[in-house]
């Protein structure tokens, strides 16, 4: 197994796992030099779930005779790792491949391959449509990829977007290539069954499927073995895992499966995300509370504050709902837990008054983080075939930067009630500003920065908060 070589960690950013991180984001795999005879460089773009899988890839093909490459220019084979969720997800993937052609020219025996869920939707659709791409692969055929390759090499085109309603690659060990050594993300299911309307999620990546209990405990025990510090569970919708073993005598729900983890060890921390309102229950709520290294951070998308713009959404709950879920949060586990959203605005039909109401659900929640977009029709979607995608592009990104300006009064609120108090931070590494600090996160997930003294990345600090930024805690170990 090749030990990770170089850190391209986005340390400062605290992007939540299973969701669309701020647009623009892409991760380039980082390099191994084991002798292997072809060089593999890989770009993921979109959620967590894609750079995760980027690692299950690089364990692929590192198994058959590819190192990872972080340089363009010297890669035998170049992969894409692609997401669908908005269409500038989509157009920046084009024009990377339009830069990668470039490449290609001077390195004619050059491979080019789209992974992901831009494959999936597109499917040999994407060999008309952009004449560089050699190989298809949608997210449930990466076993398939070394069959595909040697018949690209023969000269063919390769594509296999077929679904699964099995595979979960529970029995690959992913390849740790961009990680810090500390922190690693492992999925736990993959798809997703609900069928919001906006969402292109469960036409790329297939019906909900739950990983095996044993296997992830497994991960988990292996990444504390070596030396890492916290694990993110990774899923759509955690809160509807679902594994029975195979004679049917054991059953495991996403709490029971939480409660798992984080028993393999006091001071391995444990994240999860993304949590559906209309799935997360009080038991999983009372497991966090009773186990002191599950982080207290929930991320809880709301998408909209109005009840019937949720009901075109098909979210399946409506603000009553919402807001009972972040009373039951505040309930079983205090003020001090932290719960971030992800908006929509501009969805079709929404009304001035209706984006009013996503302000006061965000003055309602407080909450410590927003992910939000204004809404971009996806081609075979609900509301694409249904509803009219009717609210101007400008009146979309005033209601979106309404709600992006709003969150930001309470991100600051929130960080700046952590002043003054003690936090238990697990350090990541060196700040990115400067040499001379530290940078981690408190179990909130809030990042704290402090000077680095004799500590270092792994070690838990506790940690005298004694101002903010707005976006970090600064202070000093105490
Ligand atoms: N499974 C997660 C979301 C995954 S997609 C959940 O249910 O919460 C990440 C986020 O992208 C979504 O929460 C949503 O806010 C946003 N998103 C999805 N489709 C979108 C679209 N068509 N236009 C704009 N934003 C979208
Ligand atoms: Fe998309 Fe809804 Fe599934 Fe999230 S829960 S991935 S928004 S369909
Ligand atoms: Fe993730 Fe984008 Fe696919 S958000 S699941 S990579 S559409």
């Amino acid at each position: 197994m090749p030990q990770p070589l170089l850190t391209l960690d986005f340390l400062d950013t605290a992007a939540p796992a299973a969701e669309a991180t701020p647009s623009g984001e892409v991760r380039i795999t980082a390099a191994t030099r084991t002798g292997r005879q072809r060089k593999l460089y890989i770009e993921s773009y979109g959620c967590q779930m894609n750079f995760s899988d980027s690692e299950i890839v690089s364990s692929i093909l590192f198994d058959e005779g590819f190192d990872t490459t972080d340089d363009l220019a010297n890669a035998d084979l170049v992969l894409l790792n692609t997401c669908s969720i908005r269409e500038k997800a989509e157009q920046t993937v084009r024009m990377r491949l339009k830069q990668i052609n470039s490449h290609k020219k001077r390195k004619p025996g050059m491979l080019v391959g789209v992974l992901g869920c831009m494959a999936e939707r597109l499917k040999s659709k994407f060999l008309e449509e952009e004449k560089i791409v050699d190989l298809v692969v949608g997210p449930d055929a990466y076993r398939d990829l070394p069959g595909l390759i040697s018949q690209v090499d023969g000269g063919q085109k390769g594509v296999n977007v077929l679904l699964s309603r099995e595979e979960t690659y529970a029995d690959i060990t992913p390849v740790r290539l961009n990680s810090n050594g500390i922190t690693a993300f492992i999925s736990i299911m993959r798809g997703c069954d609900n069928m919001c309307s906006f969402c292109v999620v469960p036409f790329t990546r297939g019906r909900e499927r739950s990983r095996d209990a044993h296997s992830i405990v497994q991960e988990a025990q292996a990444l504390v073995a070596a030396g890492y510090k916290e694990v993110t569970l990774l899923g759509q919708n955690v809160d509807s895992y679902k594994w029975a073993s195979a004679d049917g005598l054991e059953h495991v729900n996403f709490a029971q499966l939480l409660e798992r983890v984080a028993l393999i060890s006091p001071a391995l921390r444990v994240r999860f995300s993304t949590s559906h309102p209309k799935d997360i229950t009080d038991e999983v709520l009372h497991t966090m509370a009773r186990h002191d290294n599950i982080c207290k951070y929930i991320h809880l998308p709301a998408q909209s504050g109005n009840s019937r713009v949720l009901a075109l959404m098909n979210r399946t709950y409506d603000r009553p709902w919402y807001e009972e879920r972040v009373q039951a949060i505040r309930r079983i586990l205090g003020d001090d837990c932290a719960i971030s959203t992800d908006m929509i605005s501009g969805f079709c039909s929404e009304t001035e008054e209706e984006h009013q109401d996503t302000l006061s659900l965000i003055d309602f929640a407080q909450y410590d983080m927003g992910y939000n977009f204004f809404y971009s029709e996806r081609p075979g979607t609900l509301a694409a075939r249904k509803l009219e995608d009717d609210i101007p592009l400008e009146v979309k990104k005033r209601r979106l930067q309404e709600v992006i300006d709003r969150q930001q009064v309470h991100a600051r609120a929130r960080y700046a009630r952590m002043v003054g108090k003690v936090h238990q931070v697990l350090v990541e590494g060196p700040s990115k500003r400067s040499a001379e600090h530290l940078s981690g996160r408190n179990s909130q997930n809030q990042v704290v920065i402090f000077p680095k003294q004799n500590f270092q990345k792994g070690d838990y600090v506790n940690v005298l908060a004694t101002s903010t930024t707005g976006a970090a805690l600064l202070g000093e170990a105490v």
